[in-house]
């Protein structure tokens, strides 16, 4: 049986480390050897890597790949993307070179607006809290002057306080919902520390408010937070082309395949079964631009997946039309992030994935973020509605058990050769090595 342990968090990374490896593994010594492996030579970057959390004990990798050719706004850039699912970059560099030669991506931010919220119960009169807000308002805009001061400078800020009446839902419940612009940061701390002062002055301004009875000034604030749905932080991405020029390897009849391509996101978009697997997909790009970038993927999946629910029945982000004999393929979907702040200056591999953007601003980033999830869309659903998904992920599926039987480039040769017409299984592959071999 394992036993707890107090103090934890207190004790060196060695003995953290010993703590586990004693307490989980029969071989304390391999697991011991197996986490110091992937150690940082460099003990100032381990280090760097170490204080991003609590509790570290090693490094977890995931590749970084690049996408390249993404022409997005008459503009070439390379995409980095952090992703360990095989078959997500390649497919991504695919759709980047199809529409590259059909005009390209098409991006454009519709709003930058982000929300926070203080969470309160007043029991009391609703007249009085609502006279009481419109006497107050402004104290809130002074009593974050000093946190809000930078960020005005950079042209952002807080937009509008609202009071919120949500007693329909909770009885007595209320909120301040409060918008801000917060330029090229996520925002996070910024809002979240704005929200925490007019908590606070919430309660101290009720407390001196004479209309209120002593009852009334008991203001109870429940919880001052920013919230992750950002439905007026928008961004769309989209590709057309004449149907014509659709033409390709695998798609022989132009206009058949815009017609099932066009019936494939119709299924997404009134089958929930469907488009969780159709938005997976898009999540497949848009995650892994937003982790080479040093994001907040939980926040973009919980905000997007929050916006394909805005009907009140899960549906698909992205959208197709045959329109004039063009094809259009489009999305819009919010997103909130930050080029500066948080890990965007401190992790050396994000402030790469960033140069290689060219040092976007948080607008730009969005339309490359949403670009890669269109793409990424597009070279699923191109899979699926011509020759399946399993082509593709079969060919990637042969070279990772190639690379397990450290197959020679000979032995690749024929591997290949055979898997281009007998079917790829895993038993199937292996045994050819073995028959290979002997
Ligand atoms: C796999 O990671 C993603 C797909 O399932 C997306 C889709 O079905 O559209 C291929």
């Amino acid at each position: 049986m394992n036993n707890a342990i107090a103090g934890f968090s207190k004790l060196s990374k060695e003995e953290k480390i010993n703590w586990i490896a004693n307490e989980y593994f029969s071989d304390a010594t391999e697991a011991i050897s197996l986490v110091k492996k992937y150690w940082n030579t460099d003990e100032k970057l381990q280090q760097l890597h170490d204080e991003f959390i609590e509790n570290t004990i090693t490094n977890f990798y995931i590749p970084l790949g690049v996408a390249p050719n993404f022409l997005i706004n008459g503009k070439y850039k390379t995409i980095p993307m952090a992703i360990e699912e095989s078959s997500v970059v390649a497919a991504a560099a695919k759709s980047a070179k199809f529409w590259s030669t059909r005009g390209g991506f098409k991006a454009t931010v519709l709003n930058t607006e982000k929300i926070g919220q203080v969470h309160f119960i007043f029991k009391g009169e609703l007249s009085k809290l609502e006279q009481f807000f419109v006497e107050t308002k402004n104290k809130f805009f002074t009593a974050t002057e000093s946190i809000t001061k930078n960020m005005q400078k950079r042209g952002g800020g807080i937009l509008d306080i609202e009071l919120r009446n949500k007693t329909n839902l909770i009885e007595n419940y209320f909120q301040l919902h409060v918008t801000f612009e917060t330029k090229d940061s996520m925002g996070a701390n910024f809002i979240n520390s704005c929200l925490e002062q007019f908590a606070k002055t919430l309660k101290e301004e009720a407390q001196s408010y004479d209309l209120f009875s002593d009852d009334e000034k008991q203001i109870e604030v429940v919880m001052s937070i920013l919230s992750n749905y950002v439905p007026n932080c928008i961004v769309r991405a989209e590709v057309s082309c004449p149907i014509e020029a659709l033409t390709e390897k695998h798609i022989e009849n132009p206009l058949e395949f815009a017609e099932k391509f066009v019936q494939a996101v119709q299924i997404a978009e009134v089958e929930p079964y469907r488009a969780v697997t159709h938005n997976k997909g898009i999540m497949n790009g848009i995650d892994a631009v937003v982790l080479a970038t040093g994001n907040d993927f939980r926040a973009v999946e919980a905000g997007i997946h929050a916006h394909a629910s805005k009907s009140g029945q899960y549906s698909s982000l992205s959208h197709a039309k045959i329109e004039n004999d063009i094809f259009s393929f489009w999305m819009e979907i919010p997103l909130s992030l930050g080029t500066v702040g948080g890990l965007t200056s401190l992790h050396p591999l994000v402030k790469l994935s960033l140069e290689m953007l060219e040092k976007p601003s948080a607008r730009e980033l969005m339309e490359v973020v949403a670009v890669a999830g269109l793409a990424q869309n597009f070279a699923a659903l191109r899979s699926l509605t011509t020759t399946g998904i399993q082509e593709g992920h079969m060919k990637m599926h042969l070279n990772n058990i190639m690379n397990q039987f450290q197959a020679t480039d000979e032995e690749r040769i024929l591997i290949k050769k055979y898997f281009k017409i007998n079917t790829i299984a895993h038993s199937t592959v292996v045994d050819f090595i073995e028959s290979i071999r002997q």
